[in-house]
């Protein structure tokens, strides 16, 4: 039996486009460190996906990939409940029920929304606009108190808690209201293109991101054209911040110190410098894709788990949606 109180923590990632160096170090990473003492979900979350016109066959894949890619990162269905989100159709129905008790005002001021909408200018959809209200679905359902998220995301965590603390005043305990988690390990890692703003994955610039699953070729070329300055010296200071990230990046995937690093490369030269970057990522990410590439092979199993994955969790979703169902007055 458990005697310690484990967190229940629940995070997910959209199958949209490729995740990159920056969301493994600055959140994947994390993920698979909490699960070891923590009661852990995540979720590869297609239909939040849906709020952007997707090519049907792409987003297929893409889901299978995202799977695939966090076990290759070490998230373990063993210890996790890893799951796809539209396998468990709790989500959609509490999000009905949630978008009754969320108001317009609120969620036109969510600024995720303001900039998709601008971006996405010829399909402003509803589902875009209520978007916060699935994502707080997906984390109420599971009576999480834990949600490891980026900044971007931490004004949709605040609705969530909004939501589920207007429905318990109304209906009694029924959510856990969750806290939003920042990751505080690691540098954040920044474009390679624009060293002061951050790497990513929806960069317009192909050279400014490393992508998980980019083919070494790749990664010496973009490290190669990574910005840094002219005056050849790798030294760690804010006024060098092309210098800085790729000494973060160095130091994040070899675990050696910034003043080792800086001491080793005195006097030589950014070509010097880059190459050792770049054959580090290498390096780091090999295992990761391998891990991947076997998976991706092997569809049977990726179904099993995903199956398996759905059933862990939609037991969990359920109970809390019978619940809420029980309160608002539905009959069961
Ligand atoms: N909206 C998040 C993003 O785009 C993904 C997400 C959906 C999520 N549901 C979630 C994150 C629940 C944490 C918890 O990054």
């Amino acid at each position: 039996m458990e005697e310690k109180k484990r967190n229940i923590i629940f995070s997910g990632a959209q199958p949209t486009s490729e995740l990159t160096l920056g969301n493994y170090l600055g959140a994947i990473k994390n993920w698979v460190a909490l699960q070891e003492e923590n009661d852990c979900i995540f979720s590869v979350v297609d239909m939040h996906a849906l709020t952007v016109r997707q090519d049907p066959k792409k987003l297929r894949e893409r889901i299978i990939e995202l799977l695939a890619l966090y076990m290759a990162c070490g998230i373990d269905p063993n210890k996790s409940v890893l799951f796809v989100q539209s396998h468990v159709s709790a989500h959609a129905e509490l999000a009905w029920i949630l978008n009754c008790f969320t108001y317009m005002g609120e969620l036109s001021r969510m600024t995720q929304f303001k900039d998709k909408s601008q971006k996405h200018a010829d399909n402003i959809n509803a589902g875009l606009f209520t978007y916060p209200v699935l994502m707080a679905a997906d984390i109420l359902l599971y009576q999480a108190n834990l949600i490891p998220v980026g900044v971007d995301q931490m004004q949709h965590i605040e609705i969530t808690r909004d939501i589920a603390q207007r429905f318990n005043a109304i209906y009694g305990d029924v959510f856990t209201i969750p806290e939003g988690y920042l990751s505080k390990t690691g540098a954040k890692i920044m474009s390679l293109a624009e060293p002061t703003k951050k790497m990513s994955k929806s960069d317009d610039n192909a050279n400014a991101t490393i992508f998980l699953t980019d083919e070494p070729d790749a990664i010496v070329r973009k490290l190669k054209r990574a910005v840094t300055d002219s005056e050849a010296l790798v030294a760690y200071r804010e006024d060098k911040p092309g210098v800085m990230n790729l000494i973060n990046i160095l130091s994040a995937v070899t675990g050696e110190g910034v003043e080792s690093i800086e001491a080793r490369f005195a006097g030589r030269g950014y070509g010097d410098f880059k190459a050792e970057v770049a054959q580090a990522v290498v390096e780091f990410l090999r295992p990761m894709q391998e891990k991947r590439k076997a998976l991706l092979q092997d569809r049977a199993y990726l179904e099993q788990i995903y199956r398996e994955g759905a059933e862990k969790a939609r037991a969990r979703a359920d109970r809390t949606l019978r619940k809420v169902y029980k309160k608002v007055g539905f009959v069961l």
